[in-house]
């Protein structure tokens, strides 16, 4: 901060969150007999002007962005990403990782990323760290991630990328970077304590990992819609202060997911800290007993019914999701069979569906050599990308001797 007071901030800050209507999708895949959002057009309850630069809302943006990437996906580089905090479960399954396959296929250039250290935001990266990030390039690759094709990288080892973090820095306000409403959300779920500076900048950290990468399109969840909007701000100053005539970097996109979001087993938002999810590395019979602990209600027809009935119907679209069909088509087989009909038609859709899956990972998991070299390689492109990156950067703030 300078000596007058002041810190200089080259445009004028904008919020995050009010320009994003509330949508209770998470990014994802369609479900079965869901809209196709590259045709049904904006959402006339979430559309309205955005008092940003970023035109249309995120949410009819990504309509127009999904058409562009079956028209043209090589001109897109994506960008996602996770924190090795243990397995993936089906909530990221349905909700990330058959999105990243399917990018793959329409032949955009997909890069994951094992986004190490954020998990020391709120909490010790403890010993099983290493297991953990080889198992989410296992999971990766399970789903179908082509280790030819996709670049699967972990922050820590990609040195030019955090070194992009500074710049950036220089570019924020301290009270903007303390706007963030997922920072503030991640830190009160975290149980208290001070909040360490590292949680408190780690979206000006995701800024950089989206950046070095020259990353044009982010798919995200909700909660994740103001970091990239961060990473939009620092791109736009950062061309305003050094690269007025080329703007170096492009802002990325978000891209929402138009797929209803899976509730937990107990009904409440799924998370492996409550405890309510299916891990895909979990067995056919943990499967089974997972299922049957699902909550449930007493009518004995089963119906698709989200708002009346969220338990049902959430496991319904479970099924549903598994097995490619409309869930009212699903449910209405079930008809009278009650909790128990449902429950034994989900636990075979799941075990069904997952088997190749599984029975993939279980064959990756056993070769940690080969898990290393994907790995390896990942990062040795990703150090390519942000090292040009640093160099331009380096260039264009004349920090070149
Ligand atoms: N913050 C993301 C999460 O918690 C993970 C992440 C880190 C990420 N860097 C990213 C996602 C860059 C997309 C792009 O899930």
């Amino acid at each position: 901060m300078s000596g007058h007071g002041t810190i200089t901030v080259s445009s004028p800050h904008r919020t995050t969150t009010a320009s994003f209507p509330a949508r209770t999708s998470a990014a994802g895949f369609l479900p079965p007999g869901s809209p196709d959002p590259a045709t049904t057009g904006p959402d006339p309850a979430t559309t309205g002007p955005d008092p940003a630069s970023t035109g249309p809302d995120p949410a009819s943006r990504s309509a127009q962005i999904e058409s562009e990437l079956r028209r043209a996906p090589r001109s897109f580089r994506i960008l996602t990403g996770d924190r090795p905090t243990g397995p993936l479960h089906l909530g990221h399954y349905f909700g990330t990782l058959q999105n990243r396959v399917r990018f793959q296929q329409l032949g955009a250039d997909v890069l994951v990323l094992v986004a190490d250290y954020q998990v020391i935001t709120d909490r010790d990266a403890g010993p099983g760290l290493g297991a953990d990030v080889l198992g989410l390039v296992a999971d990766n690759l399970a789903a179908g991630l082509d280790p030819a094709r996709a670049t699967i990288f972990a922050h820590s080892q990609v040195s030019a990328l955090n070194q992009l973090m500074l710049p950036f820095l220089s570019l924020l306000s301290v009270a903007e970077v303390g706007r963030n409403p997922t920072v503030k959300e991640e830190f009160s779920a975290s149980g208290g304590g001070a909040m360490s500076a590292l949680l408190f900048t780690y979206p000006v950290h995701q800024a950089a990992d989206i950046l070095a990468c020259r990353a044009n399109l982010v798919p995200v969840g909700k909660d994740q819609l103001p970091h990239v909007e961060l990473t939009r701000t620092i791109a736009r100053r950062f061309n305003q202060r050094y690269s007025p005539r080329c703007g170096f970097f492009q802002p990325p996109d978000p891209l929402l997911g138009a797929v209803p979001l899976l509730l937990g087993l107990d009904g409440q938002k799924m998370s492996k800290s409550r405890g309510n999810t299916i891990p895909l590395s979990a067995t056919e019979d943990e499967t089974a007993r997972l299922i049957k602990g699902a909550r449930t209600d007493r009518q004995r027809h089963i119906s698709y019914e989200p708002a009346g009935r969220p338990e049902v119907a959430n496991l319904v679209l479970l099924a549903a999701m598994c097995q490619r069909r409309p869930p009212a088509a699903v449910a209405a087989e079930i008809g009278s069979g009650g909790a128990a009909g449902l429950k034994a038609v989900v636990t075979e859709a799941v075990n069904e569906h997952l088997r190749p899956i599984r029975a993939r990972r279980r064959e990756l998991a056993a070769d940690r050599p080969y898990l290393q070299a994907v790995l390896r390689r990942g990062n040795d492109r990703a150090a390519v990308l942000a090292g040009d990156t640093l160099n331009s950067v380096r260039e264009l703030m004349r920090m070149t001797y």
